[in-house]
């Protein structure tokens, strides 16, 4: 059975990104595992410390190679994804074995894009990230993508309620991802 790692590019408990996580969790149900990856003790990069790895970085490390793939689901940050993040995939974009970029943990490895943000449903921050996903060599799935558009009840209430036609739109997600694993 395959085994998907889920990133929530948001560390707030009450998370939009990480309910809508959990819904897409429910919809791939069975059919593979799914594991939530906790990164929020990470140290920032710097070089300094990369080598021996900080234990933190070595067990997310371990949880990235384990996995067939990735499905990231990121708010929009000022137009683009959040600064932890982006430290997380930077500590994975580098060589486990020094100057081999080919031993990145990120190296190769299949990645879905997913989002809750405002207005733009979180394009600003998907659009980022496929660049970012190319730059370190992972294998996106450029489609489909889904973009939740939060409204004024999620922000009220903390809730994130779907409608039909978003939950739809992950259902179809989650189908497309586990078949672009069997690729
Ligand atoms: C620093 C910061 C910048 C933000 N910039 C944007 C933005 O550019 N576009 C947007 O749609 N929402 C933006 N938001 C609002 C987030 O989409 C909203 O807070 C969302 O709930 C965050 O996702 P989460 O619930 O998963 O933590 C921003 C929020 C923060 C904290």
């Amino acid at each position: 059975m395959k085994h998907l790692l889920f990133i929530v590019g948001s560390l707030r408990e009450a998370s939009f990104n990480r309910q809508l996580a959990e819904e897409a969790s429910r919809l791939v149900g069975d059919r593979a595992t799914v594991e939530f990856l906790a990164y929020a003790d990470l140290p920032f990069m710097n070089q300094d410390i990369e080598f021996p790895a900080p234990a933190p970085v070595e067990r997310v490390r371990s949880s990235i190679m384990q996995a067939d793939g990735l499905w990231i689901f990121s708010p929009e940050y000022n137009y683009s994804y959040p600064g932890a993040l982006k430290n997380l995939i930077d500590w994975l974009s580098r060589p486990v074995v020094a100057g081999d970029r080919s031993t990145a943990a990120i190296a190769g490895k299949k990645v879905a894009l997913s989002s809750a943000a405002g207005s733009s449903a979180g394009a600003g921050s998907r659009g980022m990230l496929s660049k970012l996903m190319v730059a370190v060599n992972a294998n996106l799935m450029q489609e489909p993508q889904v973009g939740v558009k939060l409204d004024r009840s999620a922000f009220e209430t903390d809730v994130l309620a779907l409608s039909t036609e978003d939950r739809n739109a992950l259902a179809a997600q989650a189908d497309a991802f586990l078949a672009y694993l069997e690729r």
